[in-house]
């Protein structure tokens, strides 16, 4: 019989620091160092941690915070020890390379900001308000096992405010599975502890600043069952531990296994670069696997030298790229080609140093500075807002247009994924021993997508492509109304059954201001598809507009009770009651949405014109000092904007949709075929 670490066996109580927001979680060691039960039982000597991180810069033998848990669970100590979540700390060069610059520029004791979920164990130890030994084992231990095993309590502001219980843990087979599993483990609010960002005062400077946020992004989706103004609704709901954490085959017999299957703990996402850097080629293949195929492509003719490229993410759960969006690198490559197969003219081409040109269309949010350069050191201290935002939504499609020129005769595409930029990978590798910098600064890339097109190709029959090209265009200015029309239709008439179409119409109809036409066309799409959110969204949006509340009144309800948790539809609910005059009603709806987003702009606002409508003028004022606080300020981002234009004139018009991009011609002095070989994995 295998015993219980004596770590593991220590009596450590986590408690909440009482007005301190910021320094959440912070421990209570009751005899030993919390530090060390978190990492279970360090099994490695830090001599050998020592010397293996002066060797490459970091330690990544023996799993660090696996402790004694690996001894029952080898499948997935296994799968965890190649994961992101065990390299989040020092041990991770992008990730150490910003904390200490913050560290410089704030003081060690702002980094508890950072390390809440970076790097537990060191806030726990207290080290985290000293200079760093990074040849310490605790600053070579990430998330461990028991951190995420012991929280019991999330803030649904994330930001690293979740509590642990360090209570020891108990062999016998009820209360271990009740110490180690407390039933919050399988709701996504657990993960909002570490992937939910506010960027506060106290970290800018200045404006409060949404970080990045994949909890809120999910929840606000149709993929968690919510997502009122969704088009595509999927077949079934998906929490973020079904595509992060998947039943995985038990190879070494895991005490846990349930079918000789185990919820994998190898979290893929995007992070190709750090398993690259390690030499971990089975994490580094596994990532690429999971993330080829979550987005798709297709190009289409919409003029004369002028071609579409339809973006869509498949089986994403959150914003495309998700993560950090400063960072992330996701791109668009299109090469035109002449009749002989020579390279005319490219956009996202790469230059000699890695770098993307200047013109490429990036999918992605571009945060920036104050002055509208973009944050190019993963200093979130620094950023102000956005300059623009192309990522993708977990269903919405997207265009992007092209010109090409007029000799071509065949287009390839291919949308690629880089996990860093160049510049930021020489920053962060630049003081590696030589045994790892090299890997560190060779960056892979995966293809997501990738298509091709003849000059002269019709237009596509596909109902499918037909509606994900109209909803697209649908959502572009004004000006393409006409365009999006035209497929909407004919994917109509080619599948008459289907609810899509009907609502591509509404979307376009409400941006153009036809109000008795959104109503007319959710009539129509109700019929098909009876209580379909966005139909009743789009129809409360429209009456609400028109000013008719006592009208909206009913599809708001309506989309209240379909789906009670979602916050556009008690957004909605919220202003048709308020607009309609039952004042006490829109309080209750507005209340509803700030338990679910207790930073929502929109809540704040709602429930501060519901209680001056009420006479509770003191507490109207703290709702709408609130609203202040979390609102994202139109004119300092457009300010922001105009200082990111001038900056980057081929990059001007980024924030507005369905935007062009003008291929830049191959230069003659360079062999043209040879320019098109690009590898299609690195
Ligand atoms: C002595 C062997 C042993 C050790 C050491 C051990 N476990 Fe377990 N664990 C088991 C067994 C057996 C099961 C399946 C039976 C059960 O649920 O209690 C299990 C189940 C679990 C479960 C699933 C519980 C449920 O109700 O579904 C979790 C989570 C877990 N262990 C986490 C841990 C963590 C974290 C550690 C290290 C702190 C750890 N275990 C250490 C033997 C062990
Ligand atoms: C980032 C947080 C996190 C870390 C780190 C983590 N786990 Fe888990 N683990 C979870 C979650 C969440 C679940 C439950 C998933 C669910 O219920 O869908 C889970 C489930 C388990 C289970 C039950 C598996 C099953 O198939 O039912 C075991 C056993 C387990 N973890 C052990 C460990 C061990 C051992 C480690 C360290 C090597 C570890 N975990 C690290 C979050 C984590
Ligand atoms: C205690 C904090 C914490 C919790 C809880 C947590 N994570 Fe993470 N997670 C992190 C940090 C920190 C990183 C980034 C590490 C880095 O890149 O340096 C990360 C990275 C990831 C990644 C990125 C992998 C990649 O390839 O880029 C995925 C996916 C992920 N987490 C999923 C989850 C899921 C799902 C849950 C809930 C079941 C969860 N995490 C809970 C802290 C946490
Ligand atoms: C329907 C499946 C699905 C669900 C549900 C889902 N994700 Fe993801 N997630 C993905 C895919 C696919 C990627 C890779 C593409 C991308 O970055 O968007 C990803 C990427 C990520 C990344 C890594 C980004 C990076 O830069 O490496 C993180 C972190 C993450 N997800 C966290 C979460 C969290 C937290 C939740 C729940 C709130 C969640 N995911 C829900 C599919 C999902
Ligand atoms: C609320 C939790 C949280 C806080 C607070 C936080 N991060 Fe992160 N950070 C994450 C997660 C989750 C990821 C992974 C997202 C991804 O892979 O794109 C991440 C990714 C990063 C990365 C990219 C490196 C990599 O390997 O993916 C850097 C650099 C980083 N964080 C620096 C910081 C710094 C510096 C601070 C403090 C100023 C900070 N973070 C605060 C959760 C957090």
């Amino acid at each position: 019989m295998i015993s219980w670490s004596s770590a593991l066996a220590l009596a450590a109580a986590a408690v909440a620091a009482a007005g301190d927001k910021n320094s959440l979680p912070r421990f209570e060691a009751h005899g030993r160092e919390p530090g060390a039960a978190l990492m279970g039982v360090s099994r490695p000597e830090p001599r050998d941690v020592a010397a293996e991180v002066r060797r490459r810069g970091f330690y990544a033998g023996d799993a660090i915070g696996a402790g004694d848990c690996s001894t029952c669970h080898e499948d997935v100590a296994a799968q965890w020890a190649g994961s992101v979540h065990r390299f989040s700390s020092f041990n991770n060069p992008y990730y150490r390379v910003s904390v200490e610059e913050f560290r410089k520029e704030k003081g060690f004791v702002a980094s508890r900001f950072c390390g809440n979920c970076h790097e537990p164990t060191v806030v726990a130890t207290g080290a985290i308000d000293n200079p760093i030994d990074r040849t310490r084992p605790e600053p070579q231990a990430g998330v461990t096992c028991v951190v995420c095993h012991s929280v019991t309590h999330v803030d649904l502001e994330g930001n690293g405010r979740y509590l642990v219980d360090l209570r020891p843990v108990p062999t016998e087979k009820g209360p271990h599975g009740a110490r180690v599993r407390p039933p919050l483990m399988a709701e996504p609010r657990f993960c909002a502890a570490c992937h939910k960002v506010g960027l506060g005062p106290e970290i800018t400077g200045e404006r409060w600043l949404r970080g990045q946020n994949d909890y809120d992004a999910w929840h606000i989706s149709a993929v968690s069952g919510n997502g009122a103004g969704s088009v595509f609704r999927p077949p079934a709901t998906q929490r973020c531990q079904d595509c992060h954490m998947p039943l995985e085959p038990a190879v070494k017999g895991d005490a846990a296994a349930k079918n000789g299957m185990i919820r994998s703990h190898r979290f893929l996402g995007a992070n190709t670069a750090l398993p690259h850097l390690r030499g971990d080629a089975e994490q580094e293949a596994r990532t690429a696997a999971f993330l080829r195929g979550k987005a798709s492509l297709s190009l289409i003719w919409s003029g004369r030298d002028r071609l579409d490229a339809v973006l869509r993410a498949r089986g994403v759960g959150h914003r495309f790229p998700g993560g950090t969006m400063d960072s992330n690198e996701v791109w668009l490559e299109v090469t035109a080609l002449d009749g002989a197969g020579r390279v005319l003219a490219r956009s996202g081409d790469r230059r000699p140093d890695g770098a993307l040109a200047p013109d490429t269309h990036l999918v992605r949010a571009q945060p920036v500075d104050g002055t509208g350069r973009p944050l190019l050191r993963r200093d979130p201290q620094h950023m102000r807002g956005m300059a623009f935002d192309a990522a993708l939504t977990p269903s919405d499609p997207q265009v992007v247009r092209y010109l090409v020129p007029a000799a071509t005769a065949r287009v390839k595409a291919r949308l690629l994924y880089r996990k860093f930029t160049p510049a930021y990978a020489r920053l962060a590798c630049a003081d590696l021993p030589p045994a790892t910098r090299g890997r560190c600064l060779d960056l892979p890339i995966v293809e997501i997508a990738a298509a091709e097109l003849a000059a002269g190709a019709a237009a596509p029959d596909d109902p499918a492509l037909l509606i994900d090209w109209g909803v697209a265009l649908a959502d572009a200015t004004a000006d393409h109304a006409d365009e999006a029309r035209a497929p909407l239709e004919r994917a109509r008439a080619l599948a008459p059954k289907k609810v899509e179409p009907l609502l591509g119409l509404g979307r376009l109809a409400l941006r153009l201001g036809q109000t008795d036409e959104v109503v007319r066309v959710g009539a129509a799409a109700l019929a098909l598809a009876p209580e379909h959110p966005a139909a009743l969204a789009l129809t409360t949006r429209a009456l609400l507009e028109a000013y008719r509340a006592p009208a909206a009144r009913s599809p708001a309800e309506r989309l209240g009770r379909r789906l009670p948790g979602d916050r556009t539809a008690l957004a909605l609910l919220a202003r048709a009651r308020g607009l309609g005059g039952d004042a006490p009603g829109a309080l209750e709806a507005a209340d509803r949405l700030l338990v679910i987003d207790p930073e929502s702009e929109e809540g704040h606002y709602q429930r501060a014109v519901a209680l001056r409508e009420l006479g509770r003028d003191a507490e109207s004022e703290a709702a709408l000092h609130r609203y202040d606080f979390h609102r994202v300020a139109v004119e300092t981002d457009l300010k922001l904007r105009e200082g990111w234009r001038a900056q980057h004139p081929g990059h001007a018009d980024e924030s507005e949709p369905c935007h062009v991009h003008r291929l830049v011609e191959a230069r003659a002095d360079q062999p043209r075929g040879r320019r098109s070989r690009v590898p299609s994995q690195r």
